[in-house]
């Protein structure tokens, strides 16, 4: 455990709530396998999200429309058995729950049954409400995800900042007081001004999640690989990397190589 957490509970929706209310700000990450889950796990992360960027960072798509609920789960299964301490939070994937709201159902408990997770996100507001209604009523904790949708990249056709105008912000304001009202227990708001961030998260008695929103959100999130600076070619101004991983790996590969073409690896003593 790190020691900046010293709080062993495990993570809730209440204590994350309950967090907001006491001023401590959320961190979060995401995850997609077994070994990188259990060390952000170990170091204290209060949130994983298995999210759906793993169609980006894993599965090699440039967006994350391709992933499939089979393939989501197939990662959330393997986080699972790392995450003790952290809430494990779990994308349903685009075309698993916007049809209709029973498919919704389905596809949620199918995650949860089939995972372990403790909760589910969905992108989206007022469209999508009805789903959401549907899945809060079988007892599954919803975080929701407002401004840059992703999965909606082929509607917005860019990936900049989104509600810079009045009438987007006054939406995204509309649906996060909704997705509240309706029982969320948190909200992920995606590349859009600070300001707005800060107005929502006034508004809203359920902490807010920022990626590209700013400083004033509840907490912070970021795609593991970006901020491990596995990915040299993604770098929007939200990012911070807080490694360069892609250079310590090609060292160490370069590295490996070298050592075996000159017969230096295995040694002796490496041997049996
Ligand atoms: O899929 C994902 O990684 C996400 C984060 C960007 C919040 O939804």
């Amino acid at each position: 455990m790190s020691t900046y957490t010293e709080d062993n509970r495990k993570v809730t929706t209440q204590r994350l709530i309950e967090m907001k209310r006491r001023g401590e700000k959320i961190s979060m990450l995401t995850a997609y396998d077994y070994s990188m889950a259990s060390i952000f796990d170990k170091a204290g992360i209060d949130v994983i999200l298995v999210g759906d960027s793993a169609s980006n960072v894993m599965a090699g798509y440039t967006t994350t429309l391709p992933i499939t609920l089979d393939q989501m789960i197939w990662y959330a299964q393997s986080v699972r058995k790392a995450v003790k301490r952290a809430l494990l939070c779990a994308d349903l994937p685009f075309g698993s729950y916007q049809g209709n709201s029973k498919e919704a159902l389905c596809s949620a408990i199918r995650m949860m049954k089939e995972t372990g997770a403790d909760a589910i996100k969905v992108e989206g507001g007022r469209e999508i409400s009805e789903s959401v209604e549907r899945i809060l009523s079988a007892g599954i904790p919803i975080m929701g995800h407002l401004g840059l949708t992703p999965q909606s990249i082929n509607k917005f056709g860019t990936y900049a900042v989104r509600a810079r105008e009045e009438s987007e912000a006054q939406k995204l304001i509309e649906d996060a007081c909704l997705l509240e009202k309706l029982g969320c227990f948190g909200i992920v708001l995606e590349k859009i001004p600070a300001s707005l961030a800060k107005e929502v998260s006034e508004k809203l008695t359920i902490p807010t999640i920022s990626i590209g929103a700013g400083p004033y959100a509840d907490g912070q999130v970021l795609v593991m690989h970006d901020m491990l600076g596995i990915n040299k070619n993604f770098s929007p101004r939200f990012l911070r990397r807080y490694a360069d991983l892609y250079s310590v790996i090609m060292d160490a590969v370069e590295h490996y190589i070298k050592d075996v073409k000159n017969g230096d690896f295995p040694s002796e003593k490496e041997s049996y």
